[in-house]
């Protein structure tokens, strides 16, 4: 393979050889391939675009780069989740333990946040104590022994993603399906589930602000899961208002509890639910949607998804007395609210807008070396629909001081928009996309 004769093929539109894409992401991962040349392949692509066929191929070797786990002969089918990023996204908290209480085994790989959208490993991380650095030897055990595991991404998982996620983040190459599908799938795949489940959002905070988007990046990923042989299934979600009432890290670790506890806001609760009944209903460990949802309801309002996630945070060296005292979780040094400037109605909450006084308010980073402050964020956030009365805190912002809080005031009343009317109700599962024949 010569590495400028593969990218001249993909610059002119050609149809690229599995065996060509094997060795050149082979050869960039070993360093034999300079990052000049992937680059111009990532643009070639960016351009171009890729079959489902090459999208793949791209997305076996990526996969193959590195450690592969296996949970063949497990006593459970194996299942995990994975969401393209909101605002106030707590789900996988929950989805996992809640999933493994019904009879999956959920080994789960999550990111951090960047930028305006949080990462469930920042979240869990405000937990005192909980590891997310396990080995894989660790991460195995606790999903042997508790179901579920949550940890991050080692340097010996999809080595390859790693390496290319960097170089499109400075070569403008991030916005292209084929490199998105195969940058998520091959961490997905290489992590073991044989069942994987889609939540694409979608709207003015999501990654895919448009539903066309959204189809086109959820039909990519079903087909290379398909193709690779997962089970797979796919929910578009809006991600225009963020999900719950608390946005940033040991707050939304509280909401999670609370929705562990049979509480917490009406919109979680319903999409934790929705989503992990496709992942038993397509893991097979449940018949039809319709008994997952009930069994699933009963498990969160009953203790047993709870159980589980106590465990797991014990088995990963968290301190496991956060949930019943969520106190214990890192505390604010200044609580500030936003007053409503008039009576009305919630007409919208701007979920983008949240997460940048989020990011200000120290929740969030910028760079993949800020350090997060985990008491950062806000909470008792109104939303759509609710009344109000000038003067009633439309949110709480909490940060390490007073003055930080304050000065983003005027930011976070902006997010929310009040109408003498009532809104339409949101709808909150856009819709749901079926693998195509051959997905
Ligand atoms: N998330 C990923 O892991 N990779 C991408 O390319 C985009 C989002």
């Amino acid at each position: 393979m010569i590495p400028q004769w593969v990218i001249e093929k993909k610059r002119d539109g050609g149809v690229l050889e599995a065996d060509d894409i094997r060795a050149f992401i082979e050869g960039y991962t070993t360093g034999t391939i300079p990052d000049y040349q992937m680059a111009a392949l990532a643009m070639a692509i960016f351009f171009q675009g890729m079959t489902p066929e090459e999208t793949a191929a791209l997305t076996d070797a990526m996969m193959r780069s590195g450690d592969c786990l296996s949970f063949e002969g497990w006593p459970r089918p194996t299942a995990d989740k994975h969401s393209t990023g909101g605002i106030g996204d707590k789900l996988s908290m929950v989805i996992g333990p809640l999933a493994a209480s019904a009879g999956l085994a959920v080994p789960k790989i999550s990111g951090r946040g960047l930028g305006i959208t949080g990462g469930t490993l920042d979240k869990l991380e405000s937990i005192p104590g909980y590891s997310t650095q396990l080995s894989i030897s660790e991460f195995q055990r606790v999903v042997a022994e508790v179901g579920c595991s949550i940890t991050g991404q080692t340097a010996r998982l999809a080595p390859a993603d790693k390496k290319l996620y960097a170089l499109r983040d400075v070569t403008g190459t991030v916005p292209s399906i084929p490199l998105i599908t195969a940058s998520i799938m091959s961490k997905k795949l290489a992590a073991g589930a044989d069942t994987l489940v889609f939540d694409v959002k979608c709207g003015r905070a999501a990654f895919m602000q448009t539903l066309d988007e959204a189809r086109e990046l959820a039909h990519s990923l079903l087909q290379v899961g398909g193709a690779l042989g997962r089970h797979m299934g796919a929910l578009i979600t809006d991600m225009t208002q963020p999900l719950g009432r608390a946005v940033g890290n040991a707050v939304e670790v509280a909401e999670a509890i609370e929705t562990l506890k049979g509480g917490g806001p009406a919109d979680t609760r319903m999409l934790m639910i929705e989503l992990t009944a496709l992942m038993c209903e397509r893991g097979g460990v449940m018949p039809d949607r319709a008994t997952a949802r009930r069994e699933l309801a009963e498990r969160l309002d009953d203790g047993r998804a709870l159980d589980v996630f106590r465990r797991m945070v014990e088995a990963q060296g968290g301190d496991a007395c956060v949930i019943d005292d969520p106190l214990r979780l890192p505390q604010p040094g200044a609580v500030v609210e936003v007053p409503a400037p008039r009576d009305g109605i919630v007409a919208d909450v701007d979920a983008r807008q949240v997460g940048r006084v989020v990011l200000q308010l120290g929740g969030g980073r910028t760079t993949t070396d800020d350090v997060i402050d985990p008491a950062a964020g806000v909470d008792r956030l109104v939303q759509a629909g609710e009344t109000v009365a000038r003067g009633q805190p439309l949110m709480r912002l909490l940060a390490c001081d007073a003055a930080r809080a304050e000065a983003l005031l005027q930011e976070a009343a902006v997010a929310v928009q009040l109408s003498e009317t009532a809104p339409a109700e949101r709808k909150l599962v856009i819709e749901e996309v079926a693998p195509n024949k051959g997905e």
